[in-house]
């Protein structure tokens, strides 16, 4: 258990139904050790041997709990209970276990246990529903590796671009059909892990807030109104390789220099030009990155984020005016390729009441709010309705191997998850 907070979570004694926290936090603990690097946090990126094997253990664990687990042809993760009817519509409740390179244990990872710990604890009770409760474990939400982030959920929701998905590879050119092979996938199969419209009733995330504002104001408990959209944007820098002691400076066509400029063009998006809510440069590779030679080629990327779609493309038409106008200055060459947006989402009014109503019934104060990350209920959202919960991250730290959320707020998350959802499997809306 962490440190003594001067918050007081103390959980209601009465017989409402609880998550097993001993249990939430101990698959936890062990769901950490997969993919952990020695004082480097955690690398277990999408489509990879340690997603595999985080999804494996969750499978073996929920499966000696009763449930039925398997993975499905995008390589998704897949829970409920073994006498589930088929036929009726699922509450989904979910998130991912693959992670950034040197990422946190919680980062989609809290969402998933704390799922599958409610989706248990819902078997347990068998009591009449509407709706089954499902959990589910998204592959390749980061597109760390493969840079196709959201693989699992667009699988799940047939909106997969499988052509695209075909022709990717990683940086060390793997197949990403390989991969995912290798990681019990099946890209050929593809088509089968789309589930058919109208079976998913509504979806519900729990995640960390992965930003500072639950914890500066004290807050246990948010409940998102509406999630950022991100646009990507794929930069190639060319230029002239040479010689970095016989070329004069005056007859350089040096593409790092280029690219340098890139990266401030693309900050200023969001900071002096206030285009965009944040930009960022995440992503920068030279050729042939040796000391003596003139860099012949970057690649980088762009990553646009607001939560209003016509400033996301306002600041897209910016970047990519000035980065024309860049090329000539420079006398390079840089080509931009444009990923598909992601677009900002609204969560859904009766999803919000229902975390909003299971707080209150646990005792927590809560506070609307703005999710600055992606999400695979953006995904989702195309599909059927979403809500997401959020718990304080120290310090605001994510995409980090500091992320932390003390235990206390873990399963006071849990708990609001697992009430919303006995809310909104019990009640037809
Ligand atoms: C999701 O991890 C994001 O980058 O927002
Ligand atoms: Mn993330
Ligand atoms: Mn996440």
């Amino acid at each position: 258990m962490s440190a003594p907070t001067n918050r007081s979570l103390a959980r209601p004694t009465d017989d409402a139904p609880h998550v097993d926290s001993a249990q939430l936090l101990s698959v936890l603990a062990e769901i950490s050790r997969i993919g952990a690097r020695t004082g480097a946090g955690i690398t277990r990126t999408g489509l990879g041997p340690e997603e595999a094997q985080a999804r494996a253990y969750l499978a073996e664990r929920y499966r000696r709990e009763g449930l039925a687990a398997r993975t499905d042809p995008a390589g998704n993760l897949i829970v409920r209970r073994r006498e589930a009817d088929p036929a009726k519509p699922v509450l989904l409740l979910g998130s991912h276990v693959d992670t950034v390179v040197h990422g946190g244990r919680l980062d989609g990872t809290y969402g998933v246990v704390a799922a599958c710990e409610v989706v248990r604890v819902l078997a347990r009770q068998g009591m009449e529903s509407a709706y089954e409760p499902v959990a589910v474990a998204f592959s390749n939400e980061e597109g760390a590796r493969f840079p196709y982030p959201f693989f699992g959920s667009l699988g799940l929701t047939g909106q997969l671009d499988i052509a695209c998905a075909t022709t990717m590879t990683d940086r060390d050119g793997t197949a990403l059909s390989t991969a995912l092979r290798a990681a019990g996938g099946d890209l050929d199969m593809i088509e089968a892990a789309a589930w058919p419209d109208g079976s998913i009733a509504g979806y519900l995330e729990l995640h960390i807030e992965q930003g500072p504002v639950l914890e500066d104001r004290n807050i246990p408990i948010g409940v998102v109104e509406a999630i950022t959209g991100r646009t990507i944007i794929d930069i190639t820098v060319q230029g002239v390789q040479g010689h970095a002691g016989t070329t004069p400076m005056s007859l350089r066509r040096d593409a790092l220099v280029a690219a340098a400029q890139v990266v401030l063009a693309v900050q200023r998006l969001a900071t002096t030009r206030g285009l965009c809510a944040v930009s960022t440069v995440g992503c920068l590779d030279g050729e042939p990155n040796v000391t003596n030679v003139i860099p012949g080629m970057v690649r980088l990327t762009a990553e646009i984020r607001d939560g209003r779609a016509e400033r996301l493309r306002a600041a897209e038409r910016a970047l990519v005016a000035e980065l024309s106008a860049l090329g000539s200055a420079t006398g390079t060459r840089i080509d931009m390729d444009l990923r598909p947006v992601t677009r900002p989402t609204q969560t859904d009014h009766r999803l919000r009441e229902a975390v909003a109503t299971a707080a209150d019934d646990l005792g927590l104060t809560h506070l609307e709010m703005f999710s600055g990350a992606g999400h695979d209920a953006q995904i989702v959202a195309r599909s059927a309705p979403i809500g997401m919960v959020f718990v304080p991250s120290r310090g605001g730290i994510s995409h980090a191997p500091q992320e932390h959320t003390d235990d206390d707020l873990l399963v006071a998350g849990a708990d609001t998850l697992l009430h919303a959802a006995l809310r909104l499997v019990t009640e037809r809306w």
